[in-house]
């Protein structure tokens, strides 16, 4: 069968091999892919978020099933317009996807499902915002724009002025545009972070090994939040009983509760949660694997990818069986552009991806990566690659990872060299165990 994955990043590479490793696979097209794909996939030069063009190019390759990566052609209801079009798809619907879309029709599902999330408020209107934070009291507070905002519409306010500014730069000056014309307020919640990602065919849940990400840009979790800077599978943060929880609490309910809406959830669930004291809560929610997650998650498969995302996206999951995974740890490692995640310079030559490649259990996903007019690898966005190492344990995984980060280099590469240390130093006491 032949595939198109849509996306450039690391994400999408990781999708474009693992799919290479299947039994059935054809040819993989990716739209419009970068610059290190080009070995295992034909990238054509359609815009991810080309909802039209996406549709053409499926129909007229005949391909069978189309992977979808990042949120916003989801959002934009590419899964429905291919659907239409009788071709499969790995991704939700348009009014499944507005999970990620809209936070406050996220609160509100959880709210009716009865999924444990922290308590919020929800603003159409910026004088009522300003209003209900020049009267509040609890602080942290949480302040989060209601549509897609590139992962930057969450701030932390610690009184009562930032809270207000941060309304003020959403809800007025318009920041995120449109994404920020209705806002959430909720209550800071404390404990660990941990990402739980699923894929489920309307019905059926299978829950993917867990992982966890490092946000923060800059070594001991300081700096500005990125999209991930690195990340690691799996955890032992999660216990056998948080497993159940998050299970039973979170992703149970919520496939029931929008399969009973009447738009039911096909495609990859992340769960972003916190685990506290009084169990997991849900931070949000995306309708996408994660990325960097999904590169240290999909080296780990040992199940039929192609077969896997299939039976996802024509709801036969039940049919398939037990999902398996090679049990050896995995760390990934980003390698970024100096300026990320501000503005970052582009087309700078890469070396030593094939080097990296090279040695045993190194995996080298491109993201940020274009061939020039000389077919030379360069730089072309602020995370560039994605360097995995697999290990028998964590320590022995990022070792494999940063041997790889070694062989690499671009002008103003960064990295950050503590992938995994909260686990490694045993900081990560599993909060929701007890
Ligand atoms: P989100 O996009 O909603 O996951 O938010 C981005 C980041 O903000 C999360 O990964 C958390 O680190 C933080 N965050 C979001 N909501 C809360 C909350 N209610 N309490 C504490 N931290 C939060
Ligand atoms: N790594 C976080 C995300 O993909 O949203």
């Amino acid at each position: 069968m032949d595939v198109l994955v849509v996306g450039s990043g690391g994400r999408e590479h990781a999708f474009v091999d693992v799919l290479a490793r299947s039994e059935g696979i054809g040819r993989i097209l990716a739209a419009p892919g970068n610059g290190g794909m080009a070995a295992s996939a034909e990238c054509v030069p359609v815009a991810a978020d080309d909802v039209k063009g996406l549709v053409d190019l499926a129909r007229s390759r005949g391909v069978g099933l189309v992977v979808v990566g990042p949120e916003a052609p989801l959002v934009a209801g590419l899964v429905d317009a291919l659907e239409d079009a009788g071709i499969p798809a790995l991704g939700p619907r348009k009014a499944a996807a507005q999970l990620e879309g809209s936070k406050a029709f996220c609160k509100e599902l959880c709210r009716k499902a009865r999924i444990p999330t922290a308590a919020y408020r929800t603003f159409n209107s910026a004088a009522e915002a300003l209003s209900y934070c020049e009267g509040h009291d609890r602080w942290p507070s949480v302040i989060k724009a209601d549509g897609l905002a590139a992962g930057k519409g969450v701030v932390i306010v610690h009184d009562a002025t930032m809270a207000v500014n941060a309304v003020r730069d959403m809800m007025l000056n318009k920041r995120f545009g449109e994404a920020g014309e209705r806002i959430v307020v909720e209550d800071f919640l404390e404990g660990e972070e941990l990402s739980m990602i699923a894929l489920v065919d309307g019905e059926t849940v299978a829950v993917l090994e867990p992982s966890r990400d490092h946000k923060a840009a800059f070594d001991g979790d300081k700096g500005p939040n990125t999209g991930g800077m690195g990340a690691f599978s799996p955890t032992k943060l999660l216990t056998r009983r948080v497993y159940e929880q998050i299970e039973e609490r979170v992703l149970l309910p919520t496939v029931h509760a929008l399969h009973k809406a009447g738009t039911p959830y096909r495609g990859i669930l992340y769960a972003g949660l916190m685990l506290t004291v009084d169990g997991p809560y849900v931070l949000e929610f995306n309708v996408r694997g994660g990325d960097p997650e999904m590169e240290v998650l999909l080296p780990r498969l040992k199940s039929d990818a192609l077969a896997l995302f299939h039976a996802t996206a024509t709801g036969t999951l039940a049919d398939f069986g037990e999902v398996e995974w090679d049990p050896r740890h995995a760390c990934g490692v980003v390698l970024a552009d100096g300026g990320y995640p501000g503005p970052v310079t582009k087309g700078l030559p890469i070396s030593g991806t094939e080097d990296a490649a090279a040695l045993p259990d190194v995996h080298v996903f491109h993201a940020g990566t274009a061939l020039d007019e000389r077919g030379r690898l360069v730089t072309n966005g602020g995370r560039v690659l994605c360097v995995t190492g697999l290990g028998d344990t964590l320590q022995a995984a990022r070792d494999t990872a940063y041997a790889g980060v070694e062989r690499i280099s671009f002008p103003d590469m960064r990295f950050r060299s503590d992938i995994g240390w909260r686990e490694l130093e045993d900081h990560a006491s599993p909060a929701g165990a007890s």
